[in-house]
């Protein structure tokens, strides 16, 4: 895996193996839209991590934003309630329409594909 170093701000930990460039501003997009209430980058809180995510979507960044997009919109149950045990995603008003920003964020969930 191949590590980029960029220029992080002082105290900012990339927690991310990845190394993507956009690793910050993905997260930093999901903390400013909500997301990381229920979602981390490689671990499960109420919804599934965005590792797993960005596997069982195998890195696709067109299906990734159409499901960020749509679960956003109306929210999401019964696809991860093996992960979650069936606690369902409200819908994200929000986030909604905030299009710059869920493409950064399903840009960065599609890197963590392994
Ligand atoms: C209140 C908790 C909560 C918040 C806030 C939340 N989510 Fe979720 N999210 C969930 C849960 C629970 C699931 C699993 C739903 C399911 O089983 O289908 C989920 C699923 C997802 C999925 C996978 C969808 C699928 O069908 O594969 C994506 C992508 C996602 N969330 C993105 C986001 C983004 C982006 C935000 C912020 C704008 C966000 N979530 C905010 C709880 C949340």
């Amino acid at each position: 895996m191949k590590k980029t170093l960029i220029a992080v701000g002082a105290g900012m930990v990339l927690s991310l193996g990845a190394g993507n460039v956009q690793a910050q501003d993905g997260e930093a997009a999901a903390k400013e839209l909500g997301c990381t209430a229920c979602h981390a980058a490689t671990t499960k809180l109420v919804g599934p991590s965005y590792q797993a995510v960005a596997e069982r979507y195998e890195g696709d960044e067109a299906k990734i934003l159409e499901t960020v997009k749509s679960n956003v919109k109306n929210g999401g149950s019964g696809n991860w309630t093996d992960v979650t045990g069936g606690t369902p995603m409200p819908p994200q008003p929000n986030a909604t329409g905030k299009t710059e920003q869920l493409k950064v964020i399903a840009s960065w969930i599609s890197g963590m594909a392994e």
